[in-house]
């Protein structure tokens, strides 16, 4: 989809449709009382009929309204006036969006971007706009032999802004929703193919054509690489599969070469079976999403190359298989990882903490700013937060603070958890220096304990995204999450340096 952005009249738009708000007391917005005028009180009428109350995320689609230029005038509710912060707004948007996308217009102009959301500026709205759009849009459908045609897809928005001296920004943010859009896409593109296309080898592949459109490094090292380096923690988690690992390693460079850089490290487990410890077979295919945090952190390159984002950015993605076979690693079996640290495996199920722990270690080489790993890492995640907030760790206050702020700045919100020394003594082992599991309680936090003793020689912070990487039910997918979240951090470390 195109956008662009413009500032004027509602009343004056040569378009198929003009997309303006209305309260929830019954009161238009701004521009649509503007058209309420030139229409000569037609919007006021319909809305003393009751035929829209305003009510957040309502439509009324209107066909040739006096007075306009527009074919259609599209009224969306916005809820009450006073309750209209960053989630209603990023609704109203949706609810307009999914309605023009099955409806006749091929285009577009949205007066909800004059809306005042508090304490949000107009660069804000417009980059929210664009992104809440892109998802409302998104489809999967490349595995369908017969795709469904949606009949006139939307091409084209034109988001309004209130003042001409408003134009600059707006197209600025513009540019940084597409981009943020385009990198969720490609993650839930990733996230979305099933497990037997979807192979370490293939997300190799196509990290290796992501680098060559947008001009970034791609390498990626092999098993007997992998041995060299004493990776054995990772590869443990090979043994049961058939499908060879891949440790694929991305750097961009946007800044001075002797500017150190952060690093993203992305859980690429393309299918967990739990292996010898198998999981139960109900919504085990849910398991191909267990490689979202690679997708996310090739959606964040994505959007940062495109951006051009002044920083120097690596991406490292441990990517294989759990599987069981007469070869998989079994509980009770002690292997050393690349720091020299020995692990018994209690649960071969805990195999994201394996493969991550050794990318940790290998991130140790490029000196890095911070290093920040993103997994759907524990089912117990989801049952502390749900499907809305992302679980933070970290053992850096300031690092911790800024992906919070990050994630509150582009609605892709995560929420502190402890890492205390407390928590650490349920990973004690009698046979090696510690365990991969705990006790059940408190899982997220013991995994991210683990994860830590691998993270001692910078600022780290691991992001759980059990809950929020994918949707179950009829709205089953991946969801492009955190790219929002992480691009958003990084934009801000652009001007932090
Ligand atoms: N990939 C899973 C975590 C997961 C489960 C994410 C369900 C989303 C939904 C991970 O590898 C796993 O199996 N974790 C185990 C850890 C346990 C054995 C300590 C879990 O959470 O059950
Ligand atoms: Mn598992
Ligand atoms: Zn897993």
């Amino acid at each position: 989809m195109e956008f662009t952005i413009k500032s004027g009249s509602p009343e004056k738009q040569r378009s198929a449709c003009v997309v303006v708000g209305v309260f929830d007391n019954r009161k238009p917005s701004l521009s649509a009382d503007l058209i309420d005028r030139a229409s000569g009180g037609y919007i006021s009428e319909i809305i003393r009929r009751g035929d829209m109350e305003g009510k957040l995320g309502s439509t009324l689609l209107l066909h040739n309204v006096r007075g306009t230029l527009a074919d259609r005038v599209l009224l969306v509710g916005l809820g009450k006036e006073r309750d209209f912060r960053e989630s209603e707004f990023r609704s109203a948007v949706r609810a307009a969006v999914r309605l023009l996308n099955e409806t006749g217009s091929y285009e577009a102009v949205v007066y909800l971007t004059e809306e005042k959301v508090k304490r949000r500026e107009v660069a804000w709205r417009v980059e929210h706009a664009v992104v809440v759009a892109m998802e409302a849009v998104y489809r999967f459908d490349q595995m369908k032999s017969q795709p469904a045609e949606v009949r006139r897809p939307l091409r084209k928005l034109t988001l309004s802004v209130p003042q001409r001296s408003d134009l600059g920004d707006g197209e600025a943010a513009a540019a940084r929703g597409l981009a943020i859009s385009h990198g969720m896409d490609l993650a839930r593109d990733l996230g979305n193919l099933p497990g037997n296309i979807c192979t370490p080898a293939h997300l190799a592949e196509r990290a290796q054509a992501l680098a060559q459109d947008l001009g970034f490094k791609c390498e990626v090292l092999e098993r007997n690489q992998l041995e060299e380096l004493k990776m054995g923690s990772f590869l443990s988690v090979t043994n049961g599969s058939d499908q060879p690992p891949k440790f694929i390693v991305l750097e961009y460079s946007g800044a001075g070469k002797k500017q150190k850089p952060c690093v993203l490290v992305g859980k690429g487990i393309t299918f967990d079976s739990g292996g010898i410890s198998l999981k139960p077979g109900l919504d085990m295919d849910q398991m191909k999403f267990d490689m979202c945090g690679a997708a996310s952190v090739f959606g964040t390159f994505a959007a940062i190359a495109e951006l051009k984002a002044k920083i120097n950015l690596v991406g490292l993605v441990p990517a294989c298989e759990n599987m069981p076979n007469g070869r998989a690693t079994k509980p009770g079996d002690i292997i050393k990882s690349m720091s020299g640290q020995t692990i018994e495996i209690l649960n071969t199920d805990a195999e994201g903490r394996l493969i991550l722990c050794d990318a940790l270690t290998y991130a140790e080489r490029y000196e890095p700013v911070a290093v920040v790993d993103i997994a759907t890492l524990t089912g117990a995640m989801v049952v502390a937060l749900g499907h809305i907030a992302t679980g933070l760790f970290s053992n850096s206050d300031s690092l911790a603070r800024a992906l919070l702020n990050a994630g509150e700045e582009s609605f892709d919100r995560s929420w502190q958890l402890p890492l205390w020394e407390d928590y650490h003594d349920g990973l004690a082992s009698n046979f090696a220096d510690f365990a991969n599991i705990g006790t059940r309680a408190g899982g997220s936090i013991t995994a991210a304990c683990f994860l830590s003793k691998f993270a001692k020689k910078y600022d780290w912070a691991h992001l759980d995204i059990a809950g929020v990487a994918w949707k179950e039910g009829k709205e089953k997918g991946a969801t492009g999450r955190p790219v929002p979240l992480l691009t958003t951090w990084l934009l801000s470390q652009e001007n932090a340096a």
